[in-house]
């Protein structure tokens, strides 16, 4: 809903192997389907928790968050040579139009998507974030999104009043261009994959 900076003496939660209950290394992985030459984007990438998950699996993943802080924490961790660092809200990408063969995001598309808003002439705007990134997806490129629910418990992860459903997430994709491919709700989570 904009953006939410992550408070940095948290930032080693963002590291607990504990969060794979949630979204594993092979869903991404299979929820976004790489190839090696691809060039792909981690929206929101924090401490590199899943981008290191799919650096090996793809020719160039971006890195994208607005926190410099977090980028210096991820180059202490230590980043594959495949990962590039872009300090950058996901709704003004510093990439060419149609750019990325994909980007994915994980528990970050409530942080950056808005609220559809119906324009004068009863319109659904898709946002800042959303029309960003179907410029710089090509046409054919998957936009993966796995995030908290509002429609889940709120035993983890953020208030439910600051998670969208699935339902708001894909009509946000939707109103963006984004064709959706499969979009799955979990006890917890959404998983979905849009194309552009
Ligand atoms: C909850 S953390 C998740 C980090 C990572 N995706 C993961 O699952 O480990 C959200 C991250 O997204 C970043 N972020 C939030 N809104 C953003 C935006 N609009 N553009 C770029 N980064 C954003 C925050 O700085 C933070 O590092």
């Amino acid at each position: 809903m904009g953006f939410h900076t992550f408070p940095m003496e948290r930032a080693d939660a963002l590291e607990d192997p504990s969060r794979y209950r949630f979204c594993s290394r092979e869903e991404l992985l299979e929820l976004l389907a790489p190839t090696a030459e691809d060039v792909v984007a981690d929206l929101g990438s924090g401490t590199g928790f899943y981008t290191d998950d799919v650096a090996p699996f793809a020719g160039t993943v971006y890195a994208v968050d607005v926190q410099s802080a977090m980028h210096d924490r991820y180059r202490e961790k230590g980043a594959p040579e495949t990962v590039e660092f872009v300090t950058s809200e996901v709704s003004a990408l510093p990439f060419a139009d149609d750019e990325l063969d994909g980007a994915y995001s994980t528990m970050t598309h409530h942080e950056y998507a808005n609220p559809l808003d119906a324009d004068s002439a009863g319109d659904e705007s898709p946002g800042d974030a959303v029309a960003e990134l179907a410029r710089v997806i090509r046409p054919g490129g998957r936009l993966v999104a796995v995030d908290w629910s509002a429609d889940g418990t709120g035993e983890d992860g953020p208030d439910l009043g600051e998670r969208y459903s699935l339902e708001e997430a894909v009509a946000q994709l939707e109103a963006g261009g984004f064709t959706i491919e499969s979009a799955r709700d979990r006890p917890e989570t959404f998983a979905l994959v849009a194309v552009r």
